[in-house]
């Protein structure tokens, strides 16, 4: 097939990642007989320094052209100044709610090679395999903003439509997989809250009445996370919860670089990116994890291009690389050296099949 990409590395170790990510798209395109075209395209810090403008009008314009967006990190101390006037984060908010991103999917699953990476002890997080799904272009992130004198204020807002849109994706997936689906609110204290926790209920109930669902405290949802992590199958829950507790979750795989994210609205576009921020104090120096974006590129296979072979063999080579222990630095290797960001790549590459080999009995 034929497909368009825009990349969006961004700032930090966004290009050094990205980097990896691109070498494995190519390589798909070439053992499965695709044809994509790749755009780099400037945004974030980068794009403030080149452009004047974080989110640039013609990266926008190439982004709702595009299949797909593959994107890197943003940001970085030197646009972060608390009276910055414009910030890189500012273009990432801005992008998603354009292309209206309001799904956004971080799986984190426990890789059986990589349990003693963890700070949490083995058996807790041996066999996680859990799903968030968060709402992206809501919440307090996206309400006004005020500032003077006195003091400041954020205004979270939900509308009913945004909460049944977002539990629809939550529960689809749910039911794909084991049929469990958590809620998470502050809904004791919140009126955005308890707007949630009904509208919830009632679409669960109507109209997935086989799926299990449960209602938890946001608070009490941050503790259960790694007291028994296990317990959760699909978790969904509003911009910043989603965004503070997709963080926590993260530290069950082993380390940030791991995790892949899919950013999906209501057609088939959407933007992936890995989950972990521009790492301002190891960019440069080529050691940057690159399995984040290179599992955020399978879930662009997957999501955007529906090629559902292709996604499963890249996420295959990511497995039995770190199976065979090619491991980078945030990955603490036990024996030998860790792995640069390009060998990382590399270990995944000399791994990647094609589709004959996909066919082909396993030895
Ligand atoms: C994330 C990031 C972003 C967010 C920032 C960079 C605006 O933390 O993708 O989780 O808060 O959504
Ligand atoms: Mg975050």
């Amino acid at each position: 097939m034929k497909a368009r990409v825009a990349v969006l590395a961004g700032d930090g170790i966004g290009p050094e990642v990205i980097a990896e990510g691109s070498r494995c798209l190519a390589a798909v395109a070439r053992l499965f007989g695709h044809d994509f075209e790749l755009t780099a395209l400037p945004f974030g810090g980068a794009a403030i320094e080149s452009e004047g403008d974080p989110l640039p009008k013609e990266t926008l314009a190439a982004c709702l052209t595009s299949d797909a967006v593959l994107l890197g990190a943003i940001g970085g101390p030197k646009w972060s100044a608390p009276d910055a006037p414009l910030r890189p984060e500012a273009g990432l908010l801005r992008l998603r709610k354009e292309l209206g991103a309001f799904a956004n999917l971080r799986p984190v699953k426990v890789h059986p090679a990589l349990t003693d990476a963890s700070t949490l002890r083995a058996e807790v997080v041996r066999g996680v395999d859990l799903l968030f799904v968060r709402e992206l272009t809501g919440g307090i992130y996206f309400g006004d903003k005020r500032r003077d004198a006195e003091g400041a204020s954020d205004v979270c807002t939900y509308t009913v439509s945004e909460i049944e849109r977002i539990v629809r994706v939550a529960a689809r997936l749910a039911a794909g997989r084991r049929g469990r689906l958590t809620s998470i609110d502050k809904a004791n204290v919140l009126e955005t809250s308890r707007l949630w926790r009904e509208v919830t209920q009632r679409i669960v109930s109507r109209e997935f009445p086989l799926l299990t669902l449960d209602h938890m405290l946001v608070d009490a949802a941050a503790m259960h996370l790694i007291r028994s992590p296990r317990d959760f199958d699909v978790l969904v829950t509003e911009n910043m919860f989603g965004d503070i507790l997709t963080d926590e979750a993260s530290m069950l795989a082993g380390s940030l670089g791991l995790l892949p994210s899919a950013s999906l609205g209501s057609g088939r576009r959407g933007i992936y990116e890995p989950i972990h921020g521009s790492a301002p104090d190891i960019a440069g120096r080529g050691v940057a994890n690159p399995y984040g974006a290179i599992l955020s590129v399978a879930l662009l296979l997957r999501h955007s291009l529906q090629l559902q072979a292709e996604a499963a063999a890249l996420e295959r080579a990511v497995a039995d690389a770190l199976a065979q222990g090619a491991r980078t630095a945030d990955l603490a290797p036990e024996h030998g050296r860790a792995l640069s960001t390009r060998e990382a790549g590399d270990a995944v590459l000399s791994r990647l099949r094609g589709p004959a080999a996909e066919r082909a009995p396993a030895r």
